[in-house]
């Protein structure tokens, strides 16, 4: 191994385990004895002038062929650091062929690095001296085999498709985005703040929340338990009773025949025993399996939380707090929605940037969120470019074409009132939702605006306020609530956000108008009772940024571990 064993400087950590930046020298994988491919062949030169270092690579097959009637074996290997494949060239000398070849074989071997014969696509190869290892796989069995695989296809096998070019690509652009939304975040001064994911209010009020208890578990519990011990049967207790009975008239006997006390007391005793056998046979005969009961309700005070607790559906509400005592300030994490909604970019958990930022405005917001969505985009472009022109080329041929219209065009500002004004006028599509003031835009209005009318992202503002979520400011108007959502060609909207509703007595009217139980919110009022300030945030889909950035058409391709309707598994 050509390698020194020395942590390398943080600043060298950053660059290559971080955004993997594809230009640096050929260097070994940190923690670990393999030299990542793409260190190797995503250099400007392809990986030629590295000929003659000696590396230890590992991977997994993508194809393999024996050659010179089984005295060599050509294998394309992948280790997911980059879309290219790095060829192997290993003799039957080094090691067993026939277990190396097959797609999805795990391999592990060090060799010396060699530029291939003239006329051939790649610019280095790998010669291999050393055999470390493998995984094999049973070729009749292993479910990805070499052919082409549809995505709907993969999603029954989420825990082999990161071995897929496309999902490999994926995660990557993935991890780029992450990075890139915290290093946006940091440069502008927000601070990161972890929400949490168990929480008693409902954000968005819109009843979509997977409720998380424990009285469920507590309900199986006692049902295993009166199995393994059944409750007394109607023929049991009959004896106890008569039991009872008895030692009563023992008693009553005892005392007519005026017996000594000891006695009588003797006999009391066993009354009082058998009587007791009868009590708690009568007792677990009531036992039931059910949940607990008030009032003709459930009893959440005895559940795990002492209430009704469920899976965050976002953490503004909480996020709102530290923009109220500590400035800017962002959270990123999973976020779930109970909607039975199987399209395209909804899942049940999926991953949000939100942010919110003290003394702002609506117009404030808007900038920072086409600042936001402009630095992810200039991202990709400048960092991974090469995964870009995989997905462009291998999915949608405009993808890379949009991220630089993205960066470079002013995104388009419009009312709600104007853009249905615009929608209502609309010959050339019939829309399956009636277009009129005052509906919750539809996916195929807001793809309307911005693929077809603007054909660039559109900021859309002043939702009627019947239409969202009793946070929002009001305006003047009464009619209309300081909302703003931004939509981009392909996915429709991406971030949905506003200016929050600062006066106190506004935003109690605003609960009670919904109908909403004020109970759980009184916190959120304090906010507004104590030093109350005006402020604005929003909420970026991340899968849905990564939907638009790949040219992925499905939402649950671009999670690593989607859950939908009827799916969660592993
Ligand atoms: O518009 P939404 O519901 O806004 C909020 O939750 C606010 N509390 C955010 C805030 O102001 N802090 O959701 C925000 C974004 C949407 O624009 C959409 O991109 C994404 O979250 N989103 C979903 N993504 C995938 N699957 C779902 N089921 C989604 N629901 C919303
Ligand atoms: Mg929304």
């Amino acid at each position: 191994m050509a390698e020194g064993h020395t942590t390398p400087p943080v600043a060298e950590m950053s660059s290559v385990s971080l955004t993997r930046n594809s230009a640096e020298a050929v260097q070994r994988a940190h923690f670990a004895k393999n030299v990542p491919i793409r260190s190797i062949i995503c250099r400007p030169d392809g990986g030629a002038g590295l000929a003659g270092q000696k590396v230890t690579v590992g991977g997994w097959v993508k194809t393999g062929r024996e050659q010179g009637k089984g005295t060599f074996a050509f294998l394309e290997l992948n280790d997911g650091s980059c879309a290219a494949n790095l060829q192997v060239i290993v003799d039957a000398s080094v090691a067993p062929l026939g277990q190396l070849v097959h797609t999805g074989t795990c391999v592990a071997v060090e060799g010396k690095l060699k530029e291939p014969p003239e006329g051939t696509r790649q610019k280095i190869e790998l010669r291999v001296e050393k055999f470390i290892e493998v995984g094999t796989v049973d070729p009749a069995k292993y479910p990805l085999p070499k052919t082409r695989l549809t995505l709907e296809f993969l999603r029954d096998f989420v825990h082999l498709r990161p071995r897929t070019n496309t999902i490999s690509a994926v995660a990557r652009i993935r991890n780029a985005l992450a990075y890139a939304t915290h290093t946006f975040f940091q440069q502008h001064g927000f601070l990161y703040v972890h929400t949490p994911i168990i929480t008693t209010s409902d954000c968005e009020g819109a009843g979509e929340m997977f409720q998380v208890t424990t009285l469920i578990n507590d309900l199986e519990k006692m049902e295993k338990q009166l199995k393994k011990n059944p409750p007394p049967s109607e023929g049991e207790i009959e004896a106890a009773k008569l039991v009872v009975e008895e030692k009563g008239e023992a008693v009553a006997q005892l005392k007519l025949a005026e017996v000594s006390k000891e006695e009588i007391s003797a006999a009391v005793a066993l009354l009082t025993k058998a009587k007791e056998v009868l009590s708690k046979l009568e007792e677990k005969a009531k036992l039931k399996p059910g949940l607990p009961q008030k009032d003709g309700k459930i009893d959440y005070s005895q559940d795990f939380f002492a209430r009704q607790a469920f899976l965050t559906v976002s953490g503004q509400l909480q996020v709102e707090t530290y923009a109220c005592g500590v400035g800017s300030v962002y959270t990123f994490g999973p976020t779930f929605r109970a909607e039975h909604s199987h399209t395209s970019r909804h899942l049940a958990e999926f991953w949000m940037v939100e942010i919110e930022i003290p003394f702002s405005d609506l117009e404030d917001d808007m900038n920072c969120a086409e600042a936001h969505v402009k630095f992810m985009c200039q991202w990709l472009l400048d960092n991974c470019l090469d995964d870009m022109e995989f997905m462009a080329k291998n999915f949608d041929k405009t993808v890379i074409d949009r991220l630089r219209t993205v960066t470079s065009t002013p995104f388009e500002r419009i009312t709600y009132t104007d853009a249905v004004a615009l929608l209502e006028k609309v010959e050339d599509k019939k829309f399956e939702n009636k277009v009129q003031w005052g509906i919750d835009l539809a996916s195929e209005h807001e793809r309307y605006l911005t693929e077809v009318l603007f054909k660039k992202p559109v900021i859309v503002y002043n939702y009627p306020k019947g239409i969202k979520p009793f946070y929002m400011r009001v305006n003047d108007d009464d009619k209309t609530v300081a909302a703003m959502d931004v939509l981009l060609p392909k996915v429709g909207e991406l971030i949905g956000g506003s200016e929050r509703e600062e006066r106190l007595e506004a935003i109690q009217n605003r609960i009670f108008e919904m109908g909403l139980s004020p109970e759980p919110y009184e916190w959120y009022l304090d906010l507004r009772r104590y030093g109350t300030v005006r402020h604005a945030g929003y909420g970026m889909g991340f899968d849905r940024m990564i939907l638009f950035a790949t040219g992925i058409d499905n939402i649950r391709d671009v999670i690593p571990f989607p859950r939908y309707p009827g799916r969660a598994d592993l």
